[in-house]
């Protein structure tokens, strides 16, 4: 048997209740593939323990999550705390974790059979939005650089400094230009905004062109998101642009509430950490509303990783079953709650066969 260490961190809101979905998930595929064991332990960071101790983690949580072979992360954010506080203490500290290892963030979209216009905005057949978004994930306006001067005086001043670094970037389109070429269309799309740029984006056009010479058979396109999809395959982009961009993505693929996403070390020094895009959505949290669509997309990417690639491919293939059969959230223009479209989802584990 296999084993794989998974530290799960639901967190706050709806991120509770999407991961006890993935996790309900994850038992199933693994009671019926067999040959592996996912052994969870689950941690209570979040802004409760906020609350009651002054902070998100406790002291020891790079150790203790170091120890892992993945992470499965829900949401943060909590009504009473602002977002800078709870983000920069909890999510943003682990992707930065052990030396900047989880370079890259995956954020992959699909228009799916079974979701229709008007719930997705873009084009009028499904089928054609297939696209991987890829963040840079330690960089730019994330990396922590800024501050203010003059508090509180109308002149006062504050910068929120963007930093890249030629390794940075450069590792990191590396994985971009690995991951146009092991896909049909072999299409990557480098989006930097260095028009009106002069520095930090003008070295990601440099980098992107040197690395270019390495992956002959890849093309580089413009953005063409909205009005031209099925030109785009793979976009890498840096954190806050593609931060920005992959929530659009996701609207155009019907509802963020079914975004997974990947932190990746692809050195594999570090447990990388899977998590859907949205957040703690306060609005719904403990309704039992929310779409586990993107936390269950986020589990199968997890199993992948891990190099389960049938359990992966059975949750993945469950997942577009039930949507194609119209079991779907609000989100998605359908009736179903978040324990019901679980329900569907592991249903069809237990009972579709994948090659
Ligand atoms: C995301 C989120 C995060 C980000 C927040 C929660 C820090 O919006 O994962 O896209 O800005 O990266
Ligand atoms: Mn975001």
């Amino acid at each position: 048997t296999r084993i794989h260490k998974v530290a799960v961190i639901p967190g706050d809101g709806i991120g509770i209740e999407v991961t006890a979905a993935a996790i309900e998930a994850l038992k199933t595929v693994q009671a019926k593939v067999g040959g592996f064991e996912l052994v969870f332990t689950e941690y209570n960071y979040g802004s409760r323990l906020y609350k009651e101790t002054g902070s998100y983690t406790p002291k020891d949580w790079l150790d203790t999550l170091s120890r892992h072979d993945a992470i499965f992360f829900g949401a943060v954010g909590d009504p009473d705390v602002p977002d800078h506080i709870s983000l920069w203490q909890l999510i943003l500290p682990m992707r930065y974790m052990l030396d900047f290892f989880q370079y890259v963030n995956v954020r992959p979209s699909i228009v799916f059979e079974g979701i229709d216009p008007p719930t997705r905005c873009a084009t009028p057949a499904g089928g054609e939005l297939d696209w991987v978004m890829l963040r840079e994930n330690t960089e730019g306006e994330y990396a922590g650089q800024g501050g203010r001067s003059h508090v509180g005086h109308p002149h006062e001043v504050a910068t929120e400094v963007a930093i890249f670094s030629r390794i940075g970037i450069e590792r990191f389109l590396r994985f971009a230009f690995e991951t146009a070429q092991n896909r049909p269309r072999k299409l990557l799309t480098v989006v930097t905004k260095s028009n009106a740029q002069r520095y930090g984006l003008v070295l990601w056009d440099e980098v992107a062109a040197e690395v270019a010479k390495d992956f002959p058979d890849v093309d580089a396109m413009t953005v063409r998101m909205v009005s031209k999809p099925q030109t785009l395959d793979v976009i890498a982009a840096t954190n806050l642009h593609a931060d920005i961009l992959s929530d659009l993505a996701a609207a155009l693929s019907g509802s963020i509430g079914i975004a997974p996403s990947s932190n990746l070390d692809p050195t594999r020094k570090a447990p990388s950490l899977f998590e859907p895009v949205h957040g703690a959505a306060f609005d719904i949290m403990g309704k039992d509303l929310a779409n586990p669509v993107a936390a269950i997309w986020s589990a199968s990417e997890m199993l992948r990783w891990l190099g389960e690639d049938r359990a992966a491919d059975l949750v993945y293939e469950a997942m577009k079953s039930s949507l194609r059969a119209g079991k779907k959230t609000r989100d998605l223009g359908g009736t179903l709650s978040t324990t019901e479209a679980t329900k569907a989802i592991c249903d069809l584990i237990q009972e579709i066969e994948v090659q």
